[in-house]
């Protein structure tokens, strides 16, 4: 089967019940994607399947056949300058960094969507996004930034 992933055509002819996430991590040294739960619990295998998040650490390569894949490595090229990355690094979000790649793509399939995103969209666009060092209040700002909409959040 084919699939593009970060633009390149990519061929798989493994075990089809394989999770996206080791094609891209085993076969691709793509690793900025990581592992954590391993059951769609943590968000931080999080990418784009045609747009979309999803994470990959569930998904079955089975169902990717003609599909677009971009992960973290794709979101803004080797500049990493996708707004997103922009804004993060500007807020400086992260801390260990673990789960900051699935934060990453989340907020851009957000904005992708939803470009002006009202407080309830982020709450619900991130909450399955798990971050153990308790980044969440800069996540949020860098979100707002990137969205360019005024950071700080009353009440929050
Ligand atoms: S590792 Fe995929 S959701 Fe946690
Ligand atoms: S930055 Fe450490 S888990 Fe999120």
């Amino acid at each position: 089967m084919r699939l593009t992933v970060n633009g390149e055509s990519r061929e798989y002819s493994g075990d089809p019940a394989q999770p996206l996430l080791w094609f891209l991590r085993d076969d691709l040294a793509l690793t900025g994607t990581k592992f954590a739960c391993g059951i769609a619990a943590c968000g931080a295998c999080t990418v784009h399947v045609d747009g979309a998040p999803v994470t990959s650490c569930v998904t079955a390569m089975a169902g990717l056949e003609g599909k677009s894949v971009v992960t973290i490595e794709g979101l803004g090229g080797d500049a990493g300058d996708h707004p997103v990355q922009k804004a993060w690094a500007e807020a400086n979000v992260p801390q260990c960094g673990y789960c900051q790649s699935g934060q990453i793509m989340a907020a851009a399939a957000l904005l992708k969507a939803k470009p002006s995103p009202t407080e309830q969209d982020i709450d619900d666009a991130m909450t399955g996004i798990i971050c153990r060092c308790g980044t969440y209040p800069r996540i949020r700002a860098a979100i707002r930034a990137a969205a360019g909409l005024p950071v700080a959040v009353e009440g929050r």
